[in-house]
């Protein structure tokens, strides 16, 4: 393999030198990219086109105390945001998430996204769960929305910003490895799919922002790309991975597929009911209702199925309730949630305007991931890592604690994607570029040159065992005897995935070796958070055991930082920032 290290238009490259090199084409990595390209020559890195990142599913708003439509401040945001996370959450940046959430949503408004609008033309508000006025007293209007394309529309947004600055884009280019030099970034080892080759990209600054990992699930709401890319990779070159165990699922998936019914539905008035017509979650959340926390009213559903009170579906497992958004009428239903309106006609021949949907828990966001500070510098409980950055979902800061509320995953990758953006711009003046290795990327040449040399498994049932029993073992009640099960289940599929081995031996466009390398990290990061959620022996936000059903904050009040060693995870720990407010109870 002859590595070109010339960077002329027109000669086909291996070896590539940027100032920033950002991973991932989602909210956070365009918005960090735009502000890097600022003073850096910046390179994007994306396994998909850029508006197909999964920040594009994004339905139902963004989270900033902007106060349009019913009085707020970014003080009631960041207390419900931490008081949400279940007291998990690093006080100062849910300060900071809050207070920047507001400048953020006008400089999108500015850059050309196309807000929904009061009838006074101003940006318009919606309720979501678990934000309130005056901590915790009434839902409040605070998620500033684009219909329900608000994910997408913040893509289209940033993407023709970065064309604009002239950043680089290397569109289906799939990461496999983190160059380090002890504590500092050189670089990334990166397999483009349109050649089946392998390029190095030498940097000063790396940043990954590569999204979520849902895929480990059977049932999610979450995009066949969305395979936990950067935290394995960062995993793998030695980065501890932050709260793994805490992993949201969202209560209104459609019904066996898991695609989003946005919790918008429920801003708008929609409500949930069970086999009786009962709106059950008056019983749950007396206060917030329809409109608690996630983890709270996908609880809810699962204990309404286990007692029978939901509607049977094909087998037990599929059992549902259902979301009515009728009582809102046609031109709500068709002006503020047309999307949905026809996920459902197409999925399910429901027209949710005249009927309810049959929707079930989903699961849909990572709370952990790579452990981050406030200005996405990757940094563990006792190393900051020189020039490596990460945000948005990959990333742990951390401001979901143990379950995020819904409108912060895109506060989330805008405020920090664009701290981290800045870090990047100013970092790179003032540091010298890096040296790589002179082997760097041949350890994954050889790689796949032997999955495609040898003879061995189909990587299709391994990829399905790990879905069933992360969703049965691993899912939003849990205790030690299905833990330990599920843990075991996936210890035996990553020595099964040892003989795994493409059939399709052709160089461009393999997507069986993406395939693989995508499974690899799914079931590391399913290791992970099976072996952190087995560890935590309490109940918190998303991580609900039913054999351990308080929250110990006197043994408990810490994050966890898991790591892969000998194909085992050890865990240590890290300080939760409690500075602000007191952990409490939560109720609602
Ligand atoms: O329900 C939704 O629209 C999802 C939003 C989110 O995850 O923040």
């Amino acid at each position: 393999m002859g590595n070109n290290t010339e960077v002329n238009k027109g000669v086909y490259v291996l070896i590539h030198e940027f100032d920033a090199v950002i991973v991932g084409a989602g909210g956070a990595g365009l918005y960090a990219a735009l502000e890097a390209s600022k003073t850096a020559k910046t390179a994007v890195l994306s396994k998909l086109y850029p508006t197909r990142s999964h920040t594009g599913a994004a339905q139902g708003g963004i989270g900033a105390a902007l106060g349009n439509v019913d009085e707020d401040t970014p003080e009631w945001h960041a207390f419900d945001t931490i008081k949400g996370g279940d007291y998990l959450v690093d006080q100062q940046a849910a300060k900071i998430l809050a207070e920047e959430a507001v400048q953020a949503v006008y400089d999108l408004e500015n850059r050309g996204l196309p807000f929904s609008r009061t009838p006074s033309g101003r940006i318009d508000q919606r309720r979501f769960g678990g934000h309130t006025r005056n901590f915790g007293e009434a839902p409040v209007h605070r998620s500033c929305y684009a219909a329900d394309r608000t994910g997408n529309m913040i893509l289209q947004t940033l993407y023709q910003q970065c064309i604009k600055n002239n950043v680089h884009f290397f569109d289906e280019f799939q990461v496999l490895e983190l160059l380090l030099d002890g504590a500092r970034v050189v670089g990334v080892v990166v397999f483009e799919l349109a050649s089946g080759e392998v390029h190095v990209f030498k940097a000063k600054a790396v940043m990954f922002a590569t999204g979520g990992f849902g895929r480990m699930f059977r049932i999610t709401s979450n995009a066949h790309a969305n395979t936990g890319d950067g935290p394995a990779v960062a995993m793998r070159a030695g980065i501890p991975l932050e709260d793994m165990e805490f992993f949201q699922f969202h209560p209104t998936g459609i019904k066996d597929m898991g695609i989003l019914i946005t919790e918008g539905v429920r801003g708008e008035g929609g409500i949930l009911l069970n086999n009786a017509g009962e709106r059950f979650m008056e019983r749950y959340a007396p206060t917030l209702l329809d409109l608690a926390p996630r983890d709270m009213v996908s609880r809810a559903i699962m204990t309404e199925i286990q007692e029978g009170r939901g509607i049977r579906g094909d087998r037990k497992i599929d059992d549902y309730v259902m979301l009515d958004a009728s009582r809102l009428g046609r031109e709500v239903v068709e002006s503020k949630i047309p999307d949905i309106a026809d996920f459902c006609k197409t999925y399910l021949a429901v027209d949710p305007a005249q009927k309810p949907m049959p929707v079930q828990p989903t699961a849909h966001y990572a709370m952990g991931g790579i452990p981050t500070d406030i200005d996405g510098r990757v940094a563990t409980a006792d190393t900051v890592y020189e020039g490596l950055y990460a945000a948005g979902e990959c990333a742990c800061v951390s401001v979901h604690g143990a379950n995020r509320l819904g409108t912060n995953s895109l506060v989330d990758l805008v405020v920090f994607g664009r701290r981290a953006g800045r870090h990047i711009a100013e970092y790179v003046t003032g540091a010298a570029m890096p040296s790589v290795a002179p082997d760097a990327g041949d350890a994954m040449r050889e790689r796949i040159a032997k999955l495609k040399t040898e003879s061995g498994d189909h990587p299709g049932p391994i990829y399905g065992r790990m879905q069933s029993t992360m969703m049965e073992n691993v899912g939003v009640y849990r205790d030690e005897a299905r833990m330990t099960r599920g843990l075991q289940d996936v210890k035996d599929l990553r020595e099964a995935f040892k003989a795994v081995r493409v059939q399709d031996k052709e160089s461009r466009f393999n997507t069986e070796v993406l395939a693989i390398l995508e499974l690899e990290n799914l079931l590391d990061l399913s290791l992970i958070t099976a072996a952190s959620a087995l560890n935590r022996t309490e109940s918190r936000g998303a991580h609900s055991r039913v054999d351990h059903a308080e929250r110990r904050d006197e043994e408990w009040l810490k994050h966890t930082l898991a790591q892969i060693e000998n194909d085992d995870v050890t865990i240590s720990y890290k300080s939760v920032d409690t500075s602000i407010w007191e952990p409490k109870p939560r109720t609602y």
